[in-house]
C-alpha cells in the first residue's frame, strides 16, 4: 500500500499544497487519538460556549478547531483560515498560496454516544489582491477548490481525498502513525436504492422533497419502481461516506422549522467540499435548483439545502424540484 505523498506527487500536486495537506493531517492524526481515548481523557461533553452560528459547542469541537488552526496558520503556505468554530476568518501568511475552510468536527452531537465524526476540509488558492485579514478570499465558487476532502473518525480513521484527480481513500494505520492508500479511482454507482434524510423534519419541507420522499416510500409498486431502504448517521461525513463506498441520495433540503435557519448544511466547509468528492467520484450535488459548486458564496458561514449523491438518483430528485 502506498502512502500519501508519492499518491500525491503522482497526481501533480505541488510541494506548497502536498505540504499544506500532509500538515492538516497532522493534526488530524491528533483528533483521530483524542477521539479513540473519549471518556478516558476527559474529552466528551459540552463547553459553556456557544459558536457564532448559535450552536453549543462540544470539548472536541474547540480541541479540533484549535489544533488544526495552529498547525495551518503556522504552516506558511496557507494565507487565512474560515472555522464552523470561528467568528470570522482568521489571518495567516500574507504571502501563503492557499486559503482553507474547515469544519474541524461534524456531528459533534455524535461524540458522546461514541459514534461516526469527522473533520471536512475545503482548500482554494488565495487571491493575491486580497489582504490576509480580508473575509473575500472565500468568497470563490465551489469550483475553485484544489483540493477537497474529509477525515472520518470511525472504527478507522480514513482520509477522502480529491485534488481534482479522482477520489482516493486512505487509512491511517495507527502502529505507524501513517494514511495508506486503500482505495484508489472512487466511483458512485450511478443508481441506488437508499436515501438519507431527517424525516422528523418532514412536514417541514417543501412540496418537491414532500413528493419525492413519499413516492420513495411507495416501494415497488408507487412511481419509483422500488423497494428504498433509509439510513442517517447524523454526521454529514459519515452519510456522504456511505454515500462514496455504495452509492445512495443524501439530503438535508430547505425546512421551516425555524424560520431564521431555513437551511442546516454550511456551504463553506460542508457542502462545497462534499460536493466535489462527490462530482469527482462521478456523482452529483445540487440544492435542488443550482450544482452546489456553482453557488456563489456572499459569507462564510452561509447556509444551504444539500442533495448528493448517485447520479441517476440524484437527478430523479431534482425532476421533482423542476415540476414544482
Ligand atoms: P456539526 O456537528 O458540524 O454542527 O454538523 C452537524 C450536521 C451534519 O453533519 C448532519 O448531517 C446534520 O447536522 C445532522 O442534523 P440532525 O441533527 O437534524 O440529524
Ligand atoms: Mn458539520
Ligand atoms: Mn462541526
Amino acid at each position: 500500500m502506498r502512502q500519501l505523498a508519492p499518491v500525491l506527487r503522482q497526481d501533480g500536486v505541488n510541494s506548497n499544497l502536498m505540504s499544506l495537506i500532509q500538515t492538516l493531517l497532522t493534526a488530524c492524526k491528533e483528533i483521530s487519538f483524542h477521539v479513540s481515548q473519549g471518556d478516558l481523557a476527559g474529552m466528551l461533553g459540552a463547553t459553556a460556549d456557544e459558536n457564532i452560528q448559535g450552536e453549543q459547542q462540544k470539548k472536541l469541537d474547540v480541541i479540533s478547531n484549535q489544533l488544526i488552526k495552529d498547525v495551518l496558520l503556522e504552516s506558511g503556505v496557507v494565507k487565512a483560515i474560515a472555522s464552523e468554530e470561528e467568528d470570522t476568518t482568521v489571518a495567516g501568511d500574507e504571502n501563503g498560496d492557499y486559503i482553507v475552510s474547515f469544519d474541524p468536527l461534524d456531528g459533534s452531537s455524535n461524540t458522546d454516544i461514541n459514534s461516526l465524526i469527522g473533520t471536512i476540509f475545503s482548500v482554494m488558492k488565495a487571491p493575491k489582491d486580497i489582504a490576509a485579514n480580508d473575509p473575500a478570499l472565500f468568497l470563490q465558487k465551489g469550483r475553485a477548490q484544489v483540493a477537497a476532502g474529509y477525515v472520518l473518525y470511525g472504527p478507522s480513521t480514513m482520509l477522502a481525498l480529491t485534488t481534482g484527480n479522482g477520489v482516493r481513500f486512505f487509512t491511517l494505520d495507527k502502529t505507524h502513525g501513517e494514511f495508506l492508500e486503500t482505495h484508489s479511482n472512487v466511483q458512485v454507482p450511478k443508481d441506488t436504492k437508499e436515501f438519507a434524510i431527517n424525516m422528523s423534519n418532514q412536514r417541514h419541507w417543501q412540496p418537491a422533497m414532500q413528493h419525492y420522499i413519499a413516492d420513495c416510500i411507495k416501494g415497488e409498486t408507487g412511481p419509483l419502481a422500488k423497494n428504498y431502504n433509509m439510513r442517517w448517521i447524523a454526521a454529514m461525513v459519515g452519510d456522504v461516506h456511505r454515500v462514496l463506498c455504495r452509492g445512495g441520495i443524501f439530503t438535508y433540503p430547505q425546512d421551516t422549522k425555524n424560520p431564521n435557519k431555513p437551511y442546516k448544511l454550511r456551504l463553506l466547509y460542508e457542502a462545497m467540499p462534499m460536493a466535489m468528492l462527490v462530482e469527482q467520484a462521478g456523482g452529483l450535488a445540487s440544492t435542488g435548483y443550482e450544482n452546489i459548486l456553482d453557488i456563489q458564496p456572499s459569507e462564510i458561514h452561509q447556509r444551504v439545502a444539500v442533495i448528493l449523491g448517485s447520479k441517476n438518483e440524484v437527478e430523479t430528485c431534482l425532476s421533482y424540484h423542476q415540476k414544482a
